[in-house]
């Protein structure tokens, strides 16, 4: 049996244990080497809070100085990727209070922590860290978005065909197509900015669980930090990891629009309908069959929502059934949290990237528009007449099955005096039916695919960014 081994006497619960830990354990219980991408957060979080104390007395204006320079002086060293981690730096908060009881020496670093706990500095640091990142996020999604409304507006006039089960359903502008993501993503936009509001409440004055010792100013602290607001429970305040859950259920379902998005553009790049060709610089080759370009950059996004989605499914599971209030389950935040902002960040950017150099094929969307497609406006033509819908569209039927009897390539094909046998109600101006602009045009209320409402329904989701 190996030698039983001190506590390393740096562990910030050293005083009650007298075993050594199991080494394995340690690295176990370590976050350090995914918690310190917070160690900005963390440092200013202990600025603010060495702040309080100084206005309880409990840090003298002296103390505090050094207290601060010493901070300013570890954010430097991380800055520079200089900061030195040592064993029994457990998490981000021990090895930052570690290196500042170094630097200005223990007796004022060792005050630091006086009524603070780790569990309600961890929610804090959490918090801004999120707060930044959804924030930063935010940012680079609007000019996804706008992105998209510019295509959207240059290429008004371009006509192809919408779908329902994939098949040509009615014409549609590209561009009511491009509007209907961006009315997606506007959505995303606008409750992004709500789950930042929710985000931006302070936990830090809650200490372990219980509150404050020494009635600390918490709202002193939370507008420090820039939050909105205090957590009004301190139970609460050190436990709820919603913020987290609602971030990673909010790029679940960003990523999901952006799924479906590339989808779309994935089948229009392909050959079968040659709709959009991707830039270089979003595509790869085959290793093995020189003729091919791949959508690897869309196949990616769309790929890439899975990984989302399981943090959330995986973070949920592990926090279901956790007792109040705080417990080392709550650690398992911030892996899936952190991949997730990534993740997005990224799939932002390449999006962005993808649909901003892509160029289309007006001439093969347009092309791929078929007459029977305007079946529903022959339908709403007899409408205009009088007839009641129910029977125009049993009509509006027939004509398609004579055109298709008849071997005519469309419903365009067929005679005036062959609609005049199917229905004595036709009249000759039914031959102006079979144009696929008038279509688009004559849907013009809120929503719909003529220009007017397309230009409107850009211009309101620019209001929303704006
Ligand atoms: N590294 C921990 C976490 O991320 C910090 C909180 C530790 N609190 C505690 N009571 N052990 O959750």
């Amino acid at each position: 049996m190996s030698e039983q081994k001190q506590p390393s006497e740096n562990k910030l619960w050293g005083g009650r244990f007298t075993g050594a830990t199991d080494p394995l354990m340690d690295l176990y219980n370590a976050s350090l080497p995914y918690d310190k991408v917070m160690y900005d957060a963390d440092l200013t979080g202990t600025k603010v809070y060495t702040e309080g104390l100084t206005k309880l007395g409990l840090i003298t204006p002296d103390e505090l100085t050094a207290i601060h320079s010493g901070l300013e002086q570890i954010r430097e060293e991380w800055k520079q990727g200089k900061f030195v981690e040592k064993p029994g730096d457990e998490d981000i908060h021990t090895a930052n209070e570690r290196r500042l009881g170094e630097i200005i020496g223990r007796h004022i670093a060792g005050k630091v922590h006086t009524g603070r706990s780790r569990n309600d500095q961890v929610a804090t640091d959490m918090r801004i860290y999120v707060r930044e990142a959804l924030l930063d996020l935010s940012i680079k999604l609007k000019g996804f978005i706008e992105s998209i409304l510019k295509r959207a507006e240059s290429e008004i006039d371009v006509l192809m065909p919408g779908y329902t089960h994939l098949q040509r359903a009615q014409p549609i502008r590209w561009s009511h197509w491009l509007s209907s993501y961006a009315t997606y993503f506007t959505e995303d936009y606008k409750r992004l900015q709500q789950i930042i509001g929710r985000v931006n409440q302070s936990p830090l004055g809650s200490g372990a669980l219980a509150g404050h010792p020494y009635g600390i100013d918490r709202d002193f602290l939370a507008a420090g930090l820039g939050f909105d607001g205090v957590i009004g429970n301190s139970l609460t305040a050190v436990s709820d990891r919603d913020f987290v859950v609602e971030s990673l259920f909010w790029g679940t379902l960003f990523m999901n629009h952006i799924s479906r998005f590339s989808e779309d553009l994935i089948l229009y790049s392909s050959a079968e309908f040659g709709f959009v060709k991707l830039a270089d610089a979003y595509s790869t080759g085959s290793s093995l069959m020189p003729q091919k370009k791949n959508p690897d950059s869309l196949e990616l996004l769309r790929g890439k929502s899975g990984r989302v989605f399981g943090g959330l499914a995986g973070f949920l599971m592990s926090i279901k059934s956790i007792p109040s209030t705080y417990n080392k389950d709550m650690q398992e935040d911030k892996e899936p949290l952190f991949d997730a902002l990534t993740t997005v960040e990224h799939s932002i950017l390449i999006a962005t990237g993808v649909i901003s150099t892509l160029s289309i094929n007006a001439k093969n969307m347009e092309n791929a528009l078929t007459m029977d497609m305007l079946a529903t406006d022959l339908a709403d033509y007899l409408v205009r007449k009088g007839v009641p819908f129910r029977e125009t569209h049993h009509i509006s039927g027939e004509c398609v099955r004579k055109a298709e009897e008849e071997g005519l390539s469309g419903i365009d094909k067929l005679t005036f005096e062959q609609y005049k046998e199917i229905d004595s109600r036709f009249e000759q101006d039914v031959m102006d039916s079979f144009d696929f602009e008038v279509s688009v045009e004559r849907r013009d209320a809120i929503g719909g695919t003529a220009k007017s409402a397309v230009l409107k329904q850009l211009k309101n989701l620019q209001s929303v960014l704006n």
